[in-house]
C-alpha cells in the first residue's frame, strides 16, 4: 500500500487538519494526495486549499449512492490513493466502494464503539448517562460504524458537561488517535484475528 491519503470530509475538517499538521511536523510518514467533500461549503475544503492541497467538491444532488461513489472512486484512483480516511464524512458508502478498498478505508467516530453508532454520538452518550465515552478509529466494512477497531481513547463524562464541552474533550483525543491508527495501517504493523486488530510495536 502506498502512503498517499485520500481524505473525505463533509464539514469543519479539524481531524483532517490534525493529520495534515502531523505530516507537516514530520511525525507521520504520509502525504495527503486529495481532499474531497460532498459539500462545496465545507470549511475543511477551504483549509485544504489554503495548504495547497488538491481539494475538490463532488456535490451529491440528484445522484444515487452507487453513481456518486463511482465519481469518488474515479477521483481517488486518479490521485493514486493508498488509504482512504473518512474525517467527518457524513455519507454512507456503497458496498462497491468499500469492496474497492479492502482494509484501506478508516473512519473516526466520536464514541467508544459499539456504543452509540450513527449520528450525534456525543449527544447519545450524554442522554444515556454513561460515565465514560470517547472515540474510535476503525476499518470501514459494509455495516454502519462496525468494522474492526484499530484505536480507541476513553474520555470521562463530567457532571457539568454540555454537548459542547464533552465534544471538545473527545475531539482532542480524536486528533491524537487518528494519526496513530493511520501510521499503524500504513506501516502494516497489525494483523486481524476475527474482529480483533492485534498491533505490533514499532
Ligand atoms: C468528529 O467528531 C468525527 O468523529 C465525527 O464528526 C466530527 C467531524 O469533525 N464523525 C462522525 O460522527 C462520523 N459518524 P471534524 O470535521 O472537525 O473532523
Amino acid at each position: 500500500m502506498n502512503n498517499r491519503l485520500g481524505i473525505l470530509l463533509s464539514g469543519r475538517g479539524s481531524n483532517f487538519q490534525a493529520i495534515s499538521d502531523r505530516i507537516l511536523a514530520g511525525r507521520l510518514n504520509a502525504s495527503i494526495a486529495c481532499v474531497i467533500s460532498n459539500r462545496p461549503e465545507a470549511p475543511g475544503l477551504a483549509i485544504a486549499r489554503q495548504r495547497g492541497l488538491p481539494a475538490l467538491s463532488i456535490p451529491s444532488r440528484g445522484l444515487d449512492r452507487e453513481s456518486y461513489d463511482r465519481l469518488l472512486l474515479d477521483q481517488l484512483r486518479a490521485h493514486d490513493i493508498g488509504l482512504v480516511c473518512l474525517a467527518g464524512y457524513m455519507r454512507l458508502l456503497s458496498a462497491a466502494f468499500i469492496r474497492a478498498y479492502p482494509l484501506r478505508i478508516l473512519n473516526i467516530h466520536p464514541s467508544l464503539l459499539p456504543s452509540f453508532p450513527g449520528l450525534d454520538a456525543q449527544h447519545q452518550a450524554l442522554v444515556h448517562g454513561v460515565r465514560f465515552t470517547g472515540c474510535t478509529v476503525h476499518f470501514v466494512d459494509e455495516d454502519l460504524d462496525s468494522g474492526p477497531i484499530i484505536e480507541q481513547a476513553v474520555v470521562p463524562v463530567e457532571d457539568g458537561d454540555t454537548l459542547e464541552t464533552l465534544s471538545a474533550r473527545i475531539l482532542v483525543e480524536e486528533h491524537r488517535i487518528y494519526s496513530e491508527a493511520i501510521a499503524t495501517v500504513l506501516e502494516g504493523r497489525y494483523r486481524i484475528e476475527g474482529r480483533r486488530v492485534l498491533k505490533y510495536p514499532r
